[in-house]
């Protein structure tokens, strides 16, 4: 397991190790073209897969994407069952080109509340896809921040009910085995597209220490360009993990 950004300095590098990407502006996209707000979604989906090329070609090891929020249920019931079907769709077309491209699929979240051929589609994908190592991709899907840390923490009493009583022997390195991402190091970058400057319940616990990088365009149009501009924003950081920038200059 990798370490924790405020339990250790991590090391890191010009290029992110993990990128997670809240993929937001896909409705605004249709909209303003007078489509339908699935033919943004369905737009989305081509600016998935650039964006998984892109990220394999520039030596990017973790790539988690936001896909569905628990909080997107309240959304019309139309566009949640378009949605689904096309996770369903991209499921069934993608998973054998993406394996063949090395790419190990993961995706986390509360997927008991999937229909269970949605259920079954991923667990054939990620048993598939689990001895790829050319880049881990993650599909965050009915994924709460809160919810990731609430289902740990339960995972960790079940296992462990001895803490109840002693309260002050749980510490970081305790919880976050039982968290969603364990596999992964924290992600480096974060970039939002679409406009919006919030984290909308993402990945709350890892994003601690992540650079966050927001852009008005909409994720349909996030090419290969834009990625490559994030990545330059990204290089141009000073990451202090709570240090002075004389300290990191060996002053
Ligand atoms: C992001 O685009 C995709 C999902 C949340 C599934 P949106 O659908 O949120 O697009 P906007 O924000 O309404 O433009
Ligand atoms: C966040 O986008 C979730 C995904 C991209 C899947 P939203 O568009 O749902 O976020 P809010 O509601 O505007 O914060
Ligand atoms: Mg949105």
């Amino acid at each position: 397991m990798s370490k924790s950004s405020t339990q250790s300095i991590p090391d890191y590098s010009a290029v992110p190790r993990h990128l997670a990407i809240i993929m937001d502006g896909n409705g605004r996209w249709a909209t303003r073209r007078m489509l339908p707000r699935t033919a943004g979604h369905i737009r989305g989906m081509q600016a998935v897969r650039r964006a998984v090329e892109a990220c394999g070609k520039a030596g990017v090891q973790y790539l988690t994407l936001f896909a569905f929020s628990s909080e997107n249920w309240r959304r019309p019931q139309e566009e949640v069952s378009l949605l689904m079907r096309l996770f369903v769709q991209t499921l069934e077309k993608e998973v054998g080109k993406l394996s063949r491209q090395g790419v190990r699929l993961r995706v986390i979240g509360d997927l008991s509340a999937f229909e269970p051929r949605l259920q079954e589609l991923i667990r054939q994908a990620e048993e598939s896809t689990q001895h790829n190592t050319a880049l881990h991709l993650t599909i965050a899907a009915n994924y709460g921040g809160r919810w990731d840390i609430l289902q740990a923490t339960r995972r960790l009493l079940a296992e462990h009910p001895e803490l109840a009583s002693a309260p002050e022997q749980l510490d970081e390195d305790m919880l976050t085995p039982y968290l969603s991402m364990a596999f992964a190091p924290e992600p480096d970058l974060f970039v939002r597209t679409g406009g919006e400057q919030r984290i909308s319940n993402f990945l709350i616990w890892q994003l601690a220490y992540t650079e966050l990088y927001f852009t008005d365009s909409y994720w349909p149009d996030f090419d290969a360009d834009a990625l490559t501009h994030a990545f330059e924003w990204y290089a141009g950081r000073e990451r202090r993990f709570g240090r002075t920038s004389a300290q990191l200059a060996g002053r």
